[in-house]
């Protein structure tokens, strides 16, 4: 028997199974393939400058006529900070970036690191077309990845922080699909009601920004708030069987992370690629030290450091230019103690690194087997 669900009609796919939007893992090459399955590719393009994410949108196009998606971050934290950035708000993380920079460079020289120069930086960085850098993740960044995003009239949208309420006339007029990932029931409903096709309930288990909930109790909760929007579910569905379980509480699909990120696609460094297969359930933890907002991250010396450190993580976007050059350092030198990489707790279940195709087959086959075997538990 066929998995199908009514996502399959709303975006025009096989199989209910996104890859989900992985910032910098999520390839266009690795959309393309899960699309080609059968599935809906999601581009990971949060840190994308608006000319490269127009450049991964055409390659991914080269590489698939099936629909995709593009996932970015609307943070509205970053959104309020620039309304209120002359009040009163405690102190101005400007102000402190300076402290937190000598708590990185002396991590740097503990950890004998160098500085990387711009040929070992990860490969992300060395095709970038060239033209007006902006912040990462700063409001004018986020409004020019979205101008990109309405004039390419991509398939789907998602948001993977934020609401995207501000920019659905648009959609509409384009036809793209949308969708939001939420956390929360009241999120869900906050951020439905500027009318979204699919809300994405990501719990505990998740790998990168996630949610206090855990994924079980999260997901049949968002399901009864949606009413007749469907939910597709998120965090630690890690095979197959974590898909039938995700349909068996309501949701309509599931959108997966860390089972593609050791993809021969995806766009992680071979070194960390094998920190995912030799790594545990035990292995990852909620930490502020990469963005500033709590994320679930593979375990290394420097999400330690700042567990051990008497000062905390600045908030998003700050921390990131004070973890960006460990982070980069870290990748160059292949430092897997370091920088690990960004998982999930369903990371205990990869076993290999392998092309997306048969990562995306074998979760089909295993979810529609769960699926017909449940009638025997009646
Ligand atoms: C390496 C990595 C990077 C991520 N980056 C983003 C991102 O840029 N935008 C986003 O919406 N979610 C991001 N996430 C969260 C995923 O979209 C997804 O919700 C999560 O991976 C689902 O849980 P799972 O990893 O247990 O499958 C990231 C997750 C991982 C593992």
């Amino acid at each position: 028997m066929k998995l199908t669900s009514k996502i399959c009609d709303i975006f025009e796919i096989d199989y209910p199974i996104a890859l989900a939007g992985m910032g910098g893992a999520s390839t266009p090459e690795l959309a393309a393939a899960v699309s080609n399955a059968g599935g809906l590719g999601i581009l990971g393009a949060a840190g994308c400058q608006p000319e490269e994410l127009r450049e991964w949108i055409n390659r991914v196009r080269t590489l698939t006529d099936k629909p995709f998606g593009v996932d970015t971050l609307l943070p509205a934290s970053v959104r309020r900070a620039s309304q209120t950035a002359n009040s009163d708000n405690g102190p101005d993380p400007m102000e402190q970036v300076k402290g937190h920079m000598a708590f990185a460079q002396q991590f740097m020289a503990d950890q004998q690191l160098e500085k990387p120069s711009r040929a070992g930086r990860p490969s992300n960085n060395e095709t970038k077309p060239p033209g007006k850098r902006l912040v990462p993740l700063s409001k004018e960044f986020f409004e020019a990845q979205m101008q990109v995003i309405i004039e390419e009239k991509v398939p789907v949208y998602a948001a993977g922080l934020g609401s995207p309420g501000p920019w659905m006339d648009e959609f509409r007029y384009n036809g793209t699909k949308v969708m939001a990932v939420v956390g929360a029931v009241r999120h869900a409903v906050q951020i439905a009601s500027s009318g979204l096709d699919v809300v994405v309930a990501q719990g505990h288990d998740a790998g990168g920004h996630n949610s206090p909930v855990g994924s079980l109790a999260l997901i049949p909760q968002v399901v009864d708030a949606m009413g007749n929007v469907p939910v597709m579910a998120a965090g630690g569905i890690g095979d197959g069987r974590g898909v039938a379980a995700a349909m068996m509480l309501g949701a309509a699909g599931a959108w997966i992370g860390t089972a593609f990120l050791a993809a021969e696609e995806a766009g992680i460094l071979q070194f960390q690629k094998q920190a995912l297969v030799d790594g545990t359930e035990e292995g990852t933890v909620i930490s502020r030290s990469v963005t500033g907002k709590p994320a679930r991250l593979v375990r290394s010396k420097w999400t330690d450091a700042w567990e051990n450190a008497d000062i905390n993580p600045l908030p998003m976007p700050y921390q990131s230019m004070i973890s960006g050059p460990i982070l980069a350092a870290a990748s160059a030198a292949e430092r897997a103690d370091i920088y690990p990489g960004i998982a999930g707790q369903g990371m205990g279940m990869i076993k290999a690194v392998r092309p997306a195709k048969a990562i995306f087959e074998e979760i089909v086959e295993v979810a529609e087997t769960a699926l017909s075997s449940a009638k025997h538990f009646v």
